[in-house]
């Protein structure tokens, strides 16, 4: 298959689509990550091949050899991305050229094959239009999550020869259950998520894996998410779970954590960025210490704080627990700064706010 040219996707709709009147039922309130499009899209890749094979088919379960690679190594990377519903009737994604090349490189760390740009980007067009009825009206969205993972059944400890790509679609509302109430996140000080030279800047399963106690930790304890800190020195916060970080601090600027190799560089977290900047403020990606985050919180320094990414948006962090005492930042309502950020930013991807920067990818 030559990498520049439009790639053939063979086209085998479900012949058992889930009827509509429970499709409306399932996309009245459908959280997060559960309920499911009816198709996906499949490329293989095998060292002597390259990438073949594209086709769209009904969503199903996919069999395995037991010995394939990523049961025992995990060897395996994904992407998150969303869909929504513009009120002009149109259908659009939010810089899906970033997922792509974020694809490719956590493939490079991984020493997985890199899917070319154009077919991740026809792969995404291909399923959200089969699946465009999936795509829920007003605030929710259709998450993409396009992932590949090693099938050689081989059990030596090298790359695998054989992978599969996989686009799956889920009917996405809010990420957080309490919706736009500020989260508390779980400051671990037992548990970081990467080292340097390790895999923290790409989006590989594994990190999920090791991020899970933690999270399970944070459960236990009334949180949303994780908050690490980084492997060396445990004292510069890196990022939750799954978002990115920024502070917002009493002169109007922006604080966030530096693309260290450690964190995942955000798609959200970059168009934030760029946003702020353009609006005349200060951004600093710099170290921030969380005794620092104590102390600016304690003399209003600090006035808001929140997460960001792709599944959660913008969620404003009301208060940080962990086992030294609490640090307490909002007091139940999302501040001005980060309330006004997140307008912006959803306002772009909904097509209600001009689209300076070309980021929104309109797709019908
Ligand atoms: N950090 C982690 C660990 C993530 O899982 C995510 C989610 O994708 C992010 C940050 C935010 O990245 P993005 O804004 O590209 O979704
Ligand atoms: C996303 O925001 O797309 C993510 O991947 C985070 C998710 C794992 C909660």
């Amino acid at each position: 298959m030559n990498d520049l040219s439009k790639t053939t996707f063979t086209r085998h709709p479900t012949d058992r689509p889930v009827p509509a009147d429970v499709r409306a039922g399932l996309l009245k309130d459908p959280g997060f990550g559960k309920v499911f499009s009816d198709h996906m899209v499949t490329i293989r890749w095998t060292k002597d091949g390259g990438w073949h094979d594209a086709q769209v088919r009904a969503r199903a379960p996919i069999s395995l050899d037991p010995a394939a690679a990523v049961l025992h190594y995990g060897q395996e990377i994904f992407e998150g991305l969303k869909a929504y519903n513009l009120g002009d009737g149109s259908i659009a994604l939010f810089r899906p050229d970033q997922n792509a090349r974020r694809f490719q490189s956590s493939a490079a760390r991984m020493a997985m094959p890199e899917l070319p740009e154009a077919m991740f980007l026809q792969a995404v067009d291909e399923l959200v239009k089969i699946d465009s009825a999936w795509i829920p009206k007003g605030d929710g969205s259709l998450y993409l999550r396009p992932f590949m993972f090693a099938t050689e059944a081989f059990l030596g400890v090298r790359p695998s020869y054989e992978y599969l790509f996989i686009l799956i679609a889920s009917s996405v509302g809010s990420y957080f259950k309490g919706g736009e109430k500020p989260v508390t996140v779980w400051l671990t000080d037992r548990y970081t998520r990467a080292a340097e030279g390790g895999t923290g800047a790409a989006k590989c399963g594994g990190n999920y894996a090791s991020s899970l106690l933690a999270q399970a930790e944070a459960m236990e304890n009334g949180c949303d998410q994780v908050v690490f800190l980084d492997a060396a020195e445990h004292r510069w916060v890196e990022e939750l779970g799954g978002m990115n970080v920024f502070l917002v601090m009493d002169d109007g600027s922006l604080v966030t954590p530096p693309l260290s190799g450690t964190i995942l560089p955000g798609i959200t977290r970059d168009a934030i960025i760029t946003l702020a900047r353009k609006e005349g403020r200060t951004v600093r990606e710099e170290r921030y210490s969380i005794d620092q985050w104590r102390a600016d919180a304690a003399s209003g320094k600090l006035k808001e704080a929140f997460a960001c990414g792709t599944a959660a948006v913008v969620a404003s962090i009301g208060k940080i627990k962990s086992s030294k005492g609490d640090i307490v930042v909002a007091d139940g309502t999302t501040g001005p700064v980060t309330a006004a950020i997140k307008a912006k930013l959803v306002g772009i991807q909904r097509g209600d706010v001009a689209d300076e920067f070309g980021w929104v990818h309109r797709i019908r």
